[in-house]
């Protein structure tokens, strides 16, 4: 027994056009105009309906242990969100304990995730010190099919790495067809500025904003760049914020360097002006790199679409008001850094990019799954529409109307950073290898049927 969706608008990166998808088990087999259906098939009417891709966000942090507590959203809460919003594969960042074997914390993450996703998963590496030991795990890390590695440039005394560590990340994973993402802000700066601002008793949300200038970033993406052309390799700039960290993307595309960036919904879509609400309000939108002037977010949309942004993820790492963002209500600093929006990413890019004629939707099918699939190793199995590809594909209808709101989000935290943000367009159905997650609008997904993806190189190459 398969499964035909018939008569729909299929859109990929590339194309868009009408047709019929024959799925059989976890496979799409066939596509076509008037497939044949068998009597035993059952048979979707996705008349007035788009076929995409499923969504592929690179970028997450389920269960994170972070800065005292542990993000809200576990593997099983976070990838059902994930879904129900038309996300079927996520990439999450293994974060190992300074001093502690690369393998001992992929086992950890295995363990969280193995059985309880509901979506399909797969891990990136960050190395928060390069030591002989983790030299040596490096190249079994990759042939476990965690291709893709993160250092941070900031959380100075915590994950940050300094150059020659950098450098080093970059030659080994690049000898073995690893590649390497950094979090661009320069720790120094935001760690000087801190400082400042907490002998001078300035402790609201609004200051963690001020620690955290747009300058930091657009030095970082610049070093790092500069140590990437050095090492002669490609480099993927995780959740770029600023029009200034993109200014020095776009040189750095100008001299011929192989950059890669990734965006997130709150660069686009929230400004920093949050962090000033009265009574600790703005702690809800703490985050590192933090929301910006309201003036970066058109350049930020146009980075996207002119090609400069390759990829839009989320950056998910939730932490409830209540408990948690209340740790830092006498001092910024200890305000876990993060928000949720694993669910939203794909309906807010719909609605905002191209319901409002910001970028064309086949540019929304690459950058929500096509360009992170090639990117990260996944592709054509994941990110596309092609026969022989695994059947993960949302069948949205762009009438569907909706309200992001906490009362109907299945994040687990206890508050939306878009409350109140209206969507048009929603997933009406989404297959993850041919099984139904989401029918007619009902989530019907099932715990522990993600399954992990050992991906390949990426795509990219120096
Ligand atoms: O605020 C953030 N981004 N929290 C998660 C950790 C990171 O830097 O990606
Ligand atoms: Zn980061
Ligand atoms: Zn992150």
């Amino acid at each position: 027994m398969g499964i035909i969706i018939k008569n729909g608008t299929i859109v990929t990166a590339k194309d868009i056009y009408k047709g019929d998808i024959r799925i059989d088990g976890e496979t799409i087999t066939a596509i076509g105009e008037s497939l044949p259906a068998e009597p035993e098939d059952q048979t979707i009417d996705a008349q007035g309906k788009y076929v995409f891709p499923g969504g592929i966000d690179v970028h997450t942090h389920f269960e994170l242990p972070f800065m005292g507590t542990v993000s809200a959203d576990s593997f099983e809460t976070g990838s059902r969100a994930a879904i129900a919003g038309g996300t079927t594969t996520f990439v999450d960042f293994v974060i190992p304990e300074k001093g502690k074997p690369l393998g001992t914390a992929l086992d950890a993450w295995r363990k969280k995730a193995d059985g309880h996703a509901v979506a399909d998963y797969g891990f990136h590496m960050a190395i928060t010190e390069y030591t002989d030991s983790v030299a040596a795990e490096i190249p079994t890390i990759i042939k476990e099919g965690i291709t893709s590695f993160k250092c941070f440039l900031a959380y100075k005394g915590l994950f940050q790495v300094d150059d020659g560590q950098l450098i080093a990340v970059l030659e080994n994973a690049g000898k073995h067809g690893g590649m390497v993402s950094i979090h661009a802000e320069n720790g120094d700066i935001i760690s000087t500025l801190t400082q400042r601002y907490q002998a001078e008793g300035k402790l609201t949300p609004e200051y963690h904003w001020r620690a955290h200038p747009a300058i930091a970033e657009a030095e970082a993406v610049e070093r790092g760049l500069t140590l990437a052309r050095f090492a002669d390799q490609p480099l993927y700039i995780v959740h770029l914020s600023s029009a200034d960290g993109l200014e020095r993307i776009k040189q750095a595309v100008a001299r011929g360097d192989k950059v890669l960036a990734e965006t997130c919904p709150q660069y686009l879509l929230l400004s920093s002006d949050l962090y000033c609400l009265p009574d600790f309000e703005g702690a809800k939108w703490v985050m590192s790199p933090p929301l910006r002037p309201a003036d970066h977010l058109e350049k930020m949309w146009e980075g996207i679409a002119k090609g400069y942004i390759q990829t839009v993820a989320t950056d998910h790492c939730p932490f409830n008001f209540r408990g948690q963002k209340e740790m830092g209500r006498d001092d910024f600093t200890k305000i876990p850094n993060g928000i949720a929006s694993a669910g939203d990413r794909f309906n807010l890019l719909y609605t905002y990019g191209v319901g409002e004629g910001r970028i064309s939707i086949n540019r929304f099918v690459d950058v929500v799954a096509t360009a992170p699939a090639k990117i990260f190793g996944m592709y054509p199995q994941k990110g596309s529409i092609v026969v022989g590809g695994d059947a993960d594909l949302v069948i949205f209808d762009p009438e569907a109307t909706g309200e992001i709101s906490v009362k109907t989000q299945q994040h687990n935290v206890d508050y939306s950073a878009y409350e109140g943000f209206k969507l048009k367009g929603l997933p009406q159905t989404v297959l993850l290898r041919g099984r139904f997650a989401v029918r007619d609008g009902v989530y019907v997904g099932e715990q522990g049927h993600g399954r992990f993806i050992a991906r390949s190189a990426s795509g990219v190459s120096a």
